[in-house]
């Protein structure tokens, strides 16, 4: 990647064409957590130029990050890391003693999972927090990536300062939100390519040493925002309810233009259009996951409820999308009612949107454990979240991952595609119905085209699609017919008896 220097503000393609910008001021940086949020900010970070330590507290992930592999899959963000590694621009520890030594600046990009009252739980921060005063050698300056409730900041401030004051020193601590707005499956280009950097703080100097670290992204289309402490933390969390909230409404008015007979694709166009609203988060689905809407909204609410505020809207959000992530399962029951005792679903997709094996509270897992309380025999497929889905919902009875999306529909009476992969949508529709046993497909994100479903005699049904009011009645392959399994030998009635194992296999 290196190569002549670059004017700050053009666009940066990272890849293997791209050239890193103007390295003329390198600085000595650590970023706590080598997550999705760490990794990219340091390996970012050093390609643009700058020294960088890693640090993390599981050793086994630091190991496996040293031998050059990746703890999650995140397009570009392998060859990037390699690539600094080997330019010495990047390392990875297990010592925090290391990291706080070596950085100037101390990046905190841990996890702040929901706590049991639905708050963020905070003990990864403050665990960095300590660890930072504890072994603090001088002034430091500390830039918090991870989303974490308002006036975390300032308690981070005071934690470390106590440690300091356990050991007689009062170094100079300066104190910065910079809240991290990246995609997980286009985290490296989001970062590199930002809409903004939003960073706020109370210390003028950090401020302006933050905006020097991102100038090579920056342009008059890609401000750098600064703000005060408080209102950079409640800028990332206004940011999630916004974008959870437009998918609730679509989500809303899909269900009403099924109702109405309308298409809420069609719809779609005709409102993303609009520039006051823009065109994207609109797509209506089978509800939200993933490591951030759900848990902020949470956080959020558990932030307002203490202060005795009262959130209509972000209620309303919570409820409207765990009624979007039951749906699906409502529509099997509709076409196979309410015992699926030796019924077969398939299900495509686990992660919780496409390009990431990222499962955290990922709609698709609800589904499958929903089915398989059922008594369904569930055969699902993701391109890259099998294991990271194995790993979350563990050996469960039933529950066959299979190899690829053929193999899930092998003799399925419901296909239900929860993940919008796009090569799901590219199978031929014959390959769909020459596998299944059923007819229906329900599909979770409208991104299957139901008219080369509906030409080889399949029914698609989408949500919030108009072509659901014209359908005939759901055909499902009826129990008392052919439940012979792929390889040949009788399907068990209830999942655990003998023929479980292949589906085990
Ligand atoms: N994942 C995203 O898309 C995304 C986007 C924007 C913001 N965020 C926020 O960024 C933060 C991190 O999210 P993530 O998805 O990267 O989390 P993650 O769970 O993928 O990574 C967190 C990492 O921190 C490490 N860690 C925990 N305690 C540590 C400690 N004391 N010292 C060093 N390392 C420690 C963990 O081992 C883990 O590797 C969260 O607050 C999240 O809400 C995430």
């Amino acid at each position: 990647m290196n190569g002549p220097m670059q004017g700050p503000t053009q666009d940066l393609e990272p890849g293997p064409q791209a050239r890193p910008p103007d390295r003329t001021a390198p600085r000595r940086l650590a970023v706590f957590g080598a997550g999705y949020v760490g990794l990219v900010t340091a390996a970012c970070l050093a390609w643009l130029g700058h020294e960088l330590v890693c640090v993390d507290s599981q050793p086994e992930r630091v190991r496996q990050l040293r031998r050059g592999g990746l703890p999650f899959h995140e397009p570009m963000l392998g060859e990037l890391v390699q690539e600094q590694m080997r330019a010495g621009r990047l390392r990875f520890s297990s010592s925090a003693e290391e990291a706080v030594a070596h950085g100037e600046l101390l990046f905190i990009a841990v996890g702040t999972p929901t706590a049991a009252d639905g708050a963020a739980e905070l003990a990864q921060v403050m665990q960095v927090a300590d660890a930072i005063g504890r072994h603090m050698p001088g002034p430091r300056q500390v830039v918090m990536k991870s989303t974490v409730p308002v006036g975390t900041g300032e308690r981070v401030r005071q934690r470390i300062r106590e440690q300091l004051a356990l050991r007689g020193v009062s170094w100079p601590l300066g104190i910065a939100s910079n809240p991290e707005f990246l995609r997980e499956g286009l985290a490296v280009q989001d970062f590199l390519r930002p809409e903004r950097v939003v960073a706020g703080s109370d210390d003028a100097g950090l401020l302006e040493a933050l905006r020097a670290l991102h100038a090579p992204l920056l342009s008059d289309r890609r401000p750098f925002l600064a703000m005060d402490l408080r209102s950079a933390e409640l800028c990332k969390y206004a940011a999630n309810v916004m974008l959870a909230a437009r998918l609730s409404l679509m989500n809303e008015l899909a269900l009403l233009a099924e109702g109405l007979g309308a298409d809420i694709e069609q719809v779609r166009e005709g409102l993303g259009r609009d520039p006051r609203i823009g065109a994207q988060f609109l797509r209506a689905g089978c509800g939200f996951g993933g490591s951030c809407l759900p848990k902020d909204l949470r956080a959020l609410r558990h932030s307002a409820a203490a202060l005795g505020q009262a959130t209509p809207m972000l209620d309303a959000i919570a409820a409207s999308n765990e009624r979007m992530v039951g749906l699906l399962e409502t529509r099997v029951c509709e076409a196979l009612g309410e015992l699926l005792d030796g019924r077969r679903i398939a299900v495509w997709g686990l992660a919780f949107k496409p390009h990431t094996d990222d499962v955290r509270e990922s709609p698709a897992l609800a589904l499958v454990r929903a089915l398989l309380a059922r008594g369904a025999q569930v055969q699902a497929y993701d391109p890259m979240a099998g294991p990271a889905a194995r790993e979350a919902l563990g050996e469960l009875p039933g529950l066959h991952l299979a190899g690829s999306a053929l193999e899930a529909l092998q003799q399925a009476d419901v296909l239900v595609l929860v993940t919008d992969w796009p090569q799901f949508a590219e199978l031929p529709a014959e390959a769909l119905r020459d596998r299944l046993r059923g007819t229906l497909v329900l599909d979770g994100r409208n991104a299957l085209d139901g008219a080369r479903l509906a030409a080889v005699g399949l029914q698609h049904r989408g949500i919030g699609r108009a072509t659901a009011q014209a359908l005939p009645p759901v055909q499902a392959w009826p129990l008392t017919q052919d439940r012979s399994t792929p390889l040949g030998t009788a399907w068990p009635h209830r999942p655990g008896h003998a023929g479980a194992a292949w589906l085990a296999s």
